[in-house]
């Protein structure tokens, strides 16, 4: 097998970024201000990062918003983080739409609110056919419940044909997983200075490249996403290959 898979980018622009979007509160404390007032300007750089992807052509954006472990913060905040996820939810669903961008939310949804689930489901419906940007919002994911959830599915479906579930192979979980039917993540950052997945994409990471910066989220900007590109940019992938079949897949012969 000399020939890099379709889905294996070693081209120097990421076609799918993810974001570990951290450090909210941090910054919000430095301000002398309360921890929402951090998730409030970090709403706004989300939407100023999705206006630079749409500019920068880069197909697929997904962001990690709410993990199923931020269940354990105080009531009050994860409150109010549902309350900003109904107000974007609201406020900006038509103008995602009118900029080409498909958003969808990944994550066990049937934990969320009746009303949040509804709002969920409309702006995914209004979205759907819009193909310039995919924006995935990760609300109450987990990469051990993504994993779980496709492997019960796998196993559902094996027993439904009336196969042996001994015979499942890894495509036959991965296609259940959140994200299935996009290239896997090329660029991962993360802020905030932490340097640690916190059970995000944990399956779909395997072969991403890692970026951490000790910027806190509401302060990440368009420049910061540039360094963050240029540093893929210098990387070279390899998939297990040497550095030599990367770069003249020829010398593969014999
Ligand atoms: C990330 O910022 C947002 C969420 C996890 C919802 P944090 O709220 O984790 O900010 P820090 O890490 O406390 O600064
Ligand atoms: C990761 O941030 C989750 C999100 C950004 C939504 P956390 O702030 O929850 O991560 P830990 O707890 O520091 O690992
Ligand atoms: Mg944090």
């Amino acid at each position: 097998m000399s020939q890099l898979q379709p889905d294996e980018n070693t081209g120097k622009i990421p076609r799918h970024i993810a974001i570990i979007m951290d450090g909210n509160g941090r910054w919000a404390y430095r301000q002398h201000l309360p921890r929402v007032a951090g998730h409030r300007r970090g709403a706004e750089v989300v939407r100023e990062m999705v206006q630079r992807c749409v500019e920068l052509d880069i197909p697929h954006l997904t962001l990690f918003a709410f993990s199923t472990e931020n269940w354990r913060r105080p009531a009050l905040e994860v409150r109010l983080l549902m309350n900003l996820f109904r107000l974007m939810l609201r406020r900006e669903a038509k103008k995602l739409h009118s900029n080409g961008v498909r958003l969808r939310i990944i994550g066990d949804r049937a934990a969320l609110a009746p009303d949040l689930q509804k709002l969920i489901g409309d702006a995914e419906t209004l979205t759907a056919e819009n193909h310039r940007l995919t924006l995935s919002l990760a609300v109450n994911y987990g990469g051990k419940w993504d994993i779980t959830q496709a492997a019960r599915k796998a196993v559902q479906l094996c027993q439904e044909q009336g196969k042996d579930p001994a015979m499942l192979n890894e495509e036959d979980i991965a296609r259940h997983l959140a994200l299935a039917d996009i290239p896997e993540p090329d660029l991962l950052i993360r802020t905030g200075g932490e340097e640690r997945i916190s059970n995000f994409l944990i399956w779909q990471l395997a072969y991403t490249e890692f970026y951490f910066t000790d910027t806190l989220w509401p302060d990440f900007d368009g420049v910061e996403l540039g360094r963050a590109i240029h540093s893929f940019a210098q990387r070279q992938r390899r998939f297990g290959r040497t550095g030599d079949q990367v770069q003249d897949p020829a010398c593969d012969v014999g």
